[in-house]
């Protein structure tokens, strides 16, 4: 269940982040604005942003010029989102076409460069270094996720210590960063500024959790392809937990598939569907209790505002998105 507060700042905070963003899109290169357009100011659900305006609230930060901060893990974000849709194949993004579906895929590794140089530029006017670091070291840790996860396409003989290392790597990062920098940017002494950027890390593992899977739901509501990660070769938990339950000979002809690719859709179909019955899903949705619990524990000793508590509903809200 959505927790109220939560759905409420998040749906409250649109036109301020929405603002931001489009700030950003203009001050992007003329031919790269439309793609960019396309995939930053249509949809999303704006956690990163979000994070980074409750992590600086928490410290009494009502900076103006917050917004402008805030925009920038998400166009991050947004960059990986148009990169990794041409790395996965995937053909809808948001609950509409993806947009190197749309533009082509060379305008999109374009429009996401953009992004990425115009999300760095913006934290460095901020004139940190620490704020500089934060964001660098996020999209360096994103694209060491991305390419362990293409090193392993594929492979059924990685366990979940290698899943784990990926997913901190492709997701968690990004949501420490978006954490670190409202800390950061509010003035927060160092042990709350790490202890924020801890529960952002593990947060960010609870989410991708949920989304590996979420990526068995109906496609009309998550808004992605259903099966994407079984037709790419991405071993995920429900995709461990499936193959662990086959008997041998249909596992070997699952092993072949997965590893070449050769799921019809169909397939991809049926076994997103057993996946679903037999439950696998909810018990992969089940480890990111052990993450989620790491984040909450990091709350502990932060101050006691309001923004911890949104910080909390933000747990609820990762263990029980739909979407
Ligand atoms: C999708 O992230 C990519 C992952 C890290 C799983 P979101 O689910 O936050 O995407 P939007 O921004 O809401 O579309
Ligand atoms: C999300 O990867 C992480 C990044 C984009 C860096 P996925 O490939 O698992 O996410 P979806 O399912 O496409 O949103
Ligand atoms: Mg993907
Ligand atoms: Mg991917």
């Amino acid at each position: 269940m959505l927790i109220p507060g939560f759905a409420r700042l998040l749906a409250q905070e649109q036109p301020p982040i929405q603002a931001a963003l489009e700030r950003a899109v203009a001050r992007l290169p003329a031919p790269v604005r439309e793609v960019a357009g396309y995939a930053l100011l249509t949809g999303g659900k704006r956690l990163r942003p979000l994070l980074t305006l409750t992590a600086a609230r928490l410290f009494g930060c009502e900076r103006a010029d917050l917004y402008d901060l805030a925009a920038a893990p998400e166009m991050i974000h947004v960059a990986s989102l148009l990169h990794d849709d041409v790395l996965d194949a995937a053909d809808t993004r948001r609950g509409r076409r993806a947009a190197h579906q749309v533009f082509g895929v060379i305008p999109c590794l374009l429009a996401g460069d953009a992004l990425l140089a115009e999300a760095s530029h913006r934290v460095a006017r901020f004139g940190d270094p620490e704020l500089v670091l934060c964001v660098s070291d996020a999209m360096l840790r994103t694209v060491a996720g991305e390419a362990h996860e293409i090193a392993r396409q594929g492979s059924l003989s990685h366990g979940l210590d290698e899943y784990l290392s990926i997913i901190e790597g492709k997701t968690g990062w990004l949501l420490r960063a978006s954490c670190r920098l409202g800390a950061l940017f509010a003035g927060a002494g160092p042990r709350d500024v790490d202890a924020l950027s801890s529960y952002g890390l593990n947060l960010g593992m609870a989410f991708q959790i949920v989304d590996d899977a979420l990526d068995f739901a109906d496609e009309a509501e998550t808004g992605k392809p259903t099966g994407g990660d079984l037709r790419e070769g991405k071993l995920t938990p429900p995709l461990l937990f499936h193959m662990n339950a086959l008997p041998d000979a249909e596992r070997s002809r699952f092993a072949e598939a997965f590893a070449h690719g050769r799921f019809s859709p169909a397939e991809v179909a049926d076994i997103s569907r057993r996946i679903r019955d037999r439950g696998f899903d909810r018990a992969a949705r089940d480890m990111a209790d052990a993450s989620l619990d790491k984040a909450a524990a990091c709350l502990e000793g932060l101050p006691d505002r309001p923004e911890r508590d949104i910080l909390r509903q933000a747990l609820s809200f990762v263990r029980d998105r739909r979407a």
